[in-house]
């Protein structure tokens, strides 16, 4: 795995429109993890590995990077894509949760940049059979990972009315909760997205035009599905421990629950004590690790979002290691 300059060049556009699923805000990613040569990087949810090209690229010759990704398919894609610099990359089937035991596992020290691009692949949701859109009829499945865990048709024909309605409260922020928690459970067993939708269309009193009805509940039931919000908060805390001083961390995030997670994570770690405002001194021992690089979230601009409609909810947060004096 020492570093040959197997590909690279300069970057330049938009990354290829060959390829399934478009990297949001890749320009303003490239821009905050700043990637050169001889440094390491991991990329914690690969998809079709479009940000991680971009990063094999600018890191050229000698960047190395490690690419997560809990979806097989999403593999096979990115390793296809990423095959001409093969030599400075290691690929693995993982969630970004374990980055820290693979980062000892292929003996690198640390990573001087870190990217989780959070959510769902266009690849994922426009495949039918992995059960991630109402548009088209699939096995109510939404796993990341088809190869462990429950699919969201086990979730909707086993849980309690009380449980489901939390979760669509819970995660999908939605009003009608308590109403399609119900319904779900009259209509159970429930086998198809399409089967679902049609039950949450008939059980919401009324629905805006322009967004289906059941949008909420399937965002709802696909983070319940993957625990992507325990997922995230956990790891956070892991991943700065893997991140070299002065190194980043670039977040994406897709809803205001995950942005949340990712906020308050960076806006704790750039505090040098965390003891309630109202104690009169300082108990916590806690010292800021994290240097905050992006006041607001940065979103994507009005031309990314006109090439690519699936952007326009996405959210940028950085923020940079502190190197700490001795
Ligand atoms: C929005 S896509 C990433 C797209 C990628 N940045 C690109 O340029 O193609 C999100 C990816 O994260 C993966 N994913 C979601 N949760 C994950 C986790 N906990 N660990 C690893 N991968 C995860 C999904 O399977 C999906 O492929």
């Amino acid at each position: 795995m020492n570093g040959l300059n197997t590909g690279g060049g300069a970057i330049s556009g938009n990354p290829g429109d060959q390829f399934p699923h478009q990297p949001v805000l890749y320009h303003e990613v490239l821009d905050a993890l700043a990637p050169v040569s001889g440094s390491d990087y991991l990329d914690g949810t690969l998809g079709a590995g479009g940000h991680a090209e971009g990063i094999l690229q600018a890191s050229a010759p000698r960047g190395r990077l490690l690419g997560l990704d809990l979806d097989l398919e999403a593999l096979a894609i990115a390793r296809q894509r990423l095959f001409a610099y093969q030599d400075r990359v290691i690929l693995r089937h993982a969630s970004y949760r374990d980055a820290p035991e693979i980062l000892q596992e292929i003996g690198w020290q640390h990573f001087h940049g870190i990217l989780l691009d959070l959510g769902v692949s266009s690849m994922q949701i426009d495949r039918p059979g992995r059960g991630f859109s109402f548009s088209e009829k699939g096995p109510l499945d939404m796993r990341f990972d088809q190869d462990s865990g429950l699919a969201a048709a086990d979730l909707v024909n086993t849980l309690s009315e009380e449980a489901l309605a939390k979760i669509l409260q819970d995660y999908g922020e939605e009003r009608f909760a308590k109403r399609i928690a119900r319904a779900i459970i009259a209509a159970k067993p429930i086998q198809t997205t399409q089967a679902l939708a049609e039950v949450v269309k008939k059980a919401v009193p009324f629905y805006s035009s322009n967004i289906h009805p059941a949008t909420r509940t399937f965002q709802a039931l696909r983070i319940a599905t993957n625990k992507e919000l325990e997922t995230l908060a956990a790891a956070l805390p892991a991943l700065l421990m893997c991140l070299a001083p002065t190194g980043r961390i670039a977040v994406i995030s897709f809803h205001s629950l995950e942005d949340r997670i990712v906020k308050r994570f960076f806006k704790t770690e750039s505090r040098d004590c965390i003891c309630p405002p109202e104690q009169p001194t300082c108990t916590c021992g806690h010292s800021a690790s994290l240097k905050i690089l992006t006041k607001k979230p940065v979103r994507p601009g009005i031309q990314e979002i006109q090439d690519n409609p699936r952007a326009r909810s996405a959210r940028l947060r950085v923020a940079e290691k502190i190197l700490k004096k001795a």
